[in-house]
């Protein structure tokens, strides 16, 4: 095994050399300034690479990542990115991006311990804990993703809630939040409509994206159900729909 790591750095010199191909004097203009339009917020997963599932190149997107895409009002950490994001960078968009069977909110759902990272998912387990009742009507299949788009839901709250975005609202400034889900099976973002752009805003966007999701979730629900329990065909088989 290599402690070198050098196989990295030939992929980062061949990729530094086709993007400088692709685009003479690429790097040398990021160089003067970066002026990212959106702040990405994100798992820290490494199957959910933030600028490649937009097609973002290096200098376009502002990314924060950590474990269950959280936004913690005392995280400093984040709240300095947001801060920066909106103060300094003046981004358009801040995205709050939850992914299927994200393994954070799975140990947090089902109580899984795994160390000191329990104390971190204990917000994740705040949020399954505000919608237990919805959640325990769901079918075990179903519940870790229903978890995921709720706590998207909760984090995109917490981040109209800052005082940075906030503020920023409140002198006229433009910024737009939202709240999407990524399907690690299918590649494909998904946006679950809590879209913000003003404090005035917030509950009726939570409460439409909330029912939303419990809209959708109770129908996937019905069709679990109906699976499970449909006769078996002539052939055997078990009905597929
Ligand atoms: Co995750």
């Amino acid at each position: 095994m290599s402690t070198d790591l050098q196989e990295l750095f030939q992929s980062n010199r061949a990729w530094a050399a086709k993007t400088e191909a692709r685009e003479p004097g690429f790097f040398t203009r990021l160089l003067q300034q970066q002026s990212p339009q959106y702040l990405w917020i994100g798992c820290a997963d490494s199957r959910v690479p933030a600028n490649d599932l937009v097609g973002l190149l290096p200098g376009e997107l502002f990314v924060h990542r950590n474990v269950a895409n959280l936004l913690v009002h005392s995280d400093l950490n984040a709240l300095s990115v947001i801060q920066y994001a909106v103060d300094a960078l003046k981004v358009s968009h801040i995205i709050v991006v939850g992914h299927s069977n994200c393994g954070g909110v799975r140990a947090a759902m089902m109580n899984q311990r795994a160390g000191l990272v329990d104390n971190w998912l204990r917000h994740v387990q705040d949020v399954r804990d505000a919608h237990e009742g919805f959640l325990a009507g769901l079918h075990e299949s179903l519940q870790v993703n229903a978890l995921v788009e709720l706590n998207v839901l909760e984090q995109a709250r917490n981040v109209c809630r800052t005082t940075v975005v906030t503020d920023a609202w409140q002198r006229g400034q433009s910024v737009v939040v939202h709240g999407w889900v990524y399907g690690l099976h299918n590649g494909l973002l998904e946006d679950l409509r809590i879209t913000a752009t003003s404090a005035t805003e917030v509950g009726l966007a939570y409460d439409t994206a909330l029912a939303l999701v419990k809209q959708r979730y109770r129908q996937q629900q019905a069709q679990v159900l109906a699976d499970t329990t449909a006769p078996a065909t002539q052939n055997g088989a078990l009905n597929a729909d």
